[in-house]
């Protein structure tokens, strides 16, 4: 599919135009709607995970079995956890978002040059999915490729801010280090041999994609959503959010749990990848953004995904004649092409991966 299906809209400028009431496209069905209540409560203030993970490397080997209880825990019960010490510098963390938030702010025409398409995603756009008609989540995104190297093209990064460039690729080398010592953690707690996920995944051919979330003003919040639900596809998901902003809700046993970010944290979200290949072990969290009336919101999310044509099953050393693989081999080229054909749909691809027991 080379081209989007219909003309594109930028949210940012249908937000900027002042309109009151959002255009029919972006209103959600009833049930989807972050207000909906009946049946699945919405809480505020739940006991969601936070890990410091200080003590993860310390050699007091109490320490460290604590932290990696508490990260085992956390993507056993929840699928994601909110990481404080994690190692990245916050002062570059702030950095980031500001030269993200400065590239939305430069005019439309600037954007635009880096408008995309969903050939391959990479660029300045507005849905994900490329069904004429379906319902969009009012947002838009800056996409690009971090690694492997030989997909990272900086000429597709934008030009202005003129510290952009340097500063993702910045960002992403620390964000990619949290990443490879969270993985090293998982396969251990897993029982798998220490790089056994990073191997998995291609080693230094790893994926490692950038998505930039713009969430502009709402006049009619209630109605719609950021970014509807879904789990992420690939293995693990480094998020930034927008400083102050509890925007991201996610589905904790039937019911949405609203996030308060703990300032200058990251949020690790465990995707699908991982969740097969630990055989259903960790699980993949559902989640949904929120968007409001009153202020706009940047997030960074870091996508750390296996390289696109390996196959990833079960691990052998987690499937027993108890415990037999759930979901079928495929590649992660195949697997992502749900997400960018028909956008995000709540955990349904993986659903859709599940051997038919009889
Ligand atoms: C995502 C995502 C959450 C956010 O980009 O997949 O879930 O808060 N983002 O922007
Ligand atoms: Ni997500």
């Amino acid at each position: 599919m080379l081209s989007w299906p219909e003309q594109v809209v930028r949210v940012q400028s249908l937000s900027e135009s002042g309109i009151r009431t959002i255009p029919n496209q972006y209103i959600k069905p009833l049930t989807e709607r972050s207000v909906f209540k009946p049946g699945s409560q919405v809480h505020q203030h739940a006991d969601i995970p936070v890990i410091d993970l200080h003590n993860l490397f310390h050699k007091d080997p109490a320490l460290h079995l604590d932290t990696l209880s508490r990260i085992s825990a956390a993507c056993r019960d929840w699928g994601f956890f909110q990481a404080v010490n994690h190692g990245v510098s916050h002062e570059l963390m702030g950095r980031a978002c500001q030269v993200w938030r400065d590239f939305f702010n430069l005019p439309l025409e600037m954007r635009q040059e880096y408008a995309n398409t969903p050939a391959t995603y990479e660029g300045y756009g507005s849905r994900l999915g490329v069904e004429k008609g379906a319902i969009l989540d009012w947002s838009d995104y800056f996409f690009l490729h971090y690694l492997p190297v030989s997909l990272r093209n900086q000429n597709k990064w934008p030009e202005q801010p003129s510290s952009c460039r340097e500063v993702v690729a910045e960002y992403g080398g620390e964000v990619v280090k949290l990443c490879r010592m969270l993985l090293r953690a998982m396969s251990t707690d897993l029982g798998l041999e220490e790089k056994h996920i990073e191997n998995a995944f291609g080693g230094d051919n790893m994926g490692a994609c950038l998505r930039v979330n713009m969430y502009p003003k709402c006049p009619q919040p209630e109605l719609t959503l950021g970014l509807s639900s879904h789990s992420d596809p690939g293995g693990i998901t480094i998020l930034l959010p927008d400083r102050g902003l509890a925007r991201l809700q996610v589905l904790k046993d039937g019911d949405w749990i609203t996030v308060n970010p703990v300032p200058d944290s990251l949020i690790v979200i465990v995707g699908d990848q991982i969740q097969v290949l630990s055989n259903a072990i960790y699980k993949s969290v559902e989640h949904r953004v929120m968007v409001s009336s009153a202020k706009d919101g940047v997030s960074l999310a870091m996508f750390f995904n296996p390289k696109s044509d390996l196959v990833i099953e079960p691990a052998k050393e987690v499937v027993s004649e108890e415990r037999p693989p759930l979901y079928e081999a495929m590649t992660f080229d195949r697997y992502r092409l749900h997400m960018r054909m028909k956008g995000p749909c709540g955990k349904a691809r993986l659903e859709s991966l599940k051997f038919n027991t009889p």
